[in-house]
């Protein structure tokens, strides 16, 4: 599926990097949105020798202000046909053994829920426009299967899983079509710092290739690998102790990276 004008959050780095380069074509507009300015400027020039005219959005995403603003120009260029909000944190258990704190907990579910539901309203006035739009939020298997040593994480996930469904139901009679993506392990920045196992890992150009051959089918829910995807599908009608022997092995900590620091 070709799209003309495409926003992704957290563009600057892994899943999202990989998502630019895929989208990347002649003919289409890209609104590629991160913090980093070295990092983001890199991507976005790959993008541009793809032949892509390319914005950038040099933003933090819980600055609904700058949201907006970004998501309206962009759309000012040219319809807006798909919203990736990709953009987000890992934090958890720290390599010391000690759970996250309650404002690692609280900023972690700013950025990576309540800031990809500001997404998901910056868009929406725009892809209702013309023939209907898409948007695809990024959650993560943890959302259906949570890391006890990623509370928050898990739940922010699971916060998007509901959204995402709960919209997408809602919007159906209006042509929005909206998908929930659940990746398993990728390789990227945030991957690196997850210090512990990681079963059945991809890179995030392969990631990409599947989240975009999920949207193309209009899925509701695009999980992999399939049979992590599966497993953590059924493992919330499973008695407890299936589910804690399914997560042996899978205990991690986080790493120094929490996502707001310059790496
Ligand atoms: N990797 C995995 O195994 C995995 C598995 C399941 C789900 N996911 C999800 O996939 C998404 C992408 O993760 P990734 O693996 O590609 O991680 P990553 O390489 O660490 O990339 C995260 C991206 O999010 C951006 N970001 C983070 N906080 C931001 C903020 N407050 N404002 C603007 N941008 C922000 C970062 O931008 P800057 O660095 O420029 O700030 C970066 O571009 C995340 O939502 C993650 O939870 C990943």
């Amino acid at each position: 599926m070709a799209y003309d004008a495409v926003i992704i959050t957290g563009a600057s780095s892994g899943i999202g990097a990989a998502l630019a380069q895929a989208l990347a074509r002649p003919g289409a507009t890209l609104g590629l949105v991160g913090r980093d300015a070295r990092r983001l400027g890199a991507v976005a020039e790959a993008a541009a020798a793809r032949g892509a005219k390319v914005r950038q959005g040099l933003f933090d995403v819980r600055d609904r202000e700058a949201l907006r603003a970004f998501t309206e120009s962009v759309a000012a260029e040219a319809p807006l046909d798909l919203f990736i909000a990709n953009a987000g944190i890992l934090d958890g258990r720290t390599p010391d053994g000690s759970m996250e704190t309650s404002d690692a907990a609280r900023n972690l579910l700013e950025t990576n829920l309540l800031a990809s539901v500001d997404c998901f309203h910056a868009a929406l006035p725009h892809l209702r426009a013309g023939s209907g739009g898409q948007f695809a939020f990024v959650a993560s298997l943890a959302g259906l299967a949570p890391l006890p040593d990623a509370p928050a994480y898990s739940a922010s996930k699971a916060g998007l899983i509901s959204y995402g469904l709960a919209m997408r139901e809602a919007l159906r009679a209006e042509n929005v079509r909206v998908s929930v993506v659940c990746p398993g392990y990728v390789t990227s920045q945030m991957t690196r710092n997850h210090l512990g196992a990681k079963p059945g890992e991809i890179s995030a150009d392969a990631a990409a290739q599947r989240i975009l051959s999920g949207l193309s089918r209009n899925k509701a829910l695009i999980g992999f690998p399939f049979h992590l995807y599966w497993a953590s599908r059924l493992s919330i009608v499973a008695p407890e102790w299936v589910r804690r022997l399914g997560m042996r092995g899978l205990s991690f900590r986080v790493g120094r990276y929490d996502g707001q620091k310059p790496r």
